[in-house]
């Protein structure tokens, strides 16, 4: 019971080790995703450059409510 509990932990951390360290965060990739999302679901009313429309939609960029985040 007991090797087989540490041969399971053993392997269960070279497996995280091993994809984690393989799988490289790639910004300027997360940035360019990103900036599809927000043009396919938010820019209708939040506006291309993200300061929306006063007094309709408010300004997500400096927006109070992301700076709490
Ligand atoms: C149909 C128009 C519309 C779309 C599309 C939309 N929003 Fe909004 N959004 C609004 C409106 C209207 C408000 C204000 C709601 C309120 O104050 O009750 C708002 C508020 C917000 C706020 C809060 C801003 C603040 O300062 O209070 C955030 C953050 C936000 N939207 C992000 C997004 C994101 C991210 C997307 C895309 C995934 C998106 N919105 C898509 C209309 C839209």
């Amino acid at each position: 019971m007991y090797k087989i509990v540490v041969s399971s932990i053993i392997i269960v951390s070279v497996f995280i080790f091993t994809t984690s360290f393989f799988q490289k965060y790639d910004l300027p990739k997360s940035i360019a995703r990103g900036k599809q999302v927000y043009a396919n679901n938010c820019m209708n009313c939040h506006m291309d450059d993200g300061n929306g429309t006063p007094d309709i939609f408010p300004p997500l960029d400096k927006a109070d409510y992301l700076k709490k985040m």
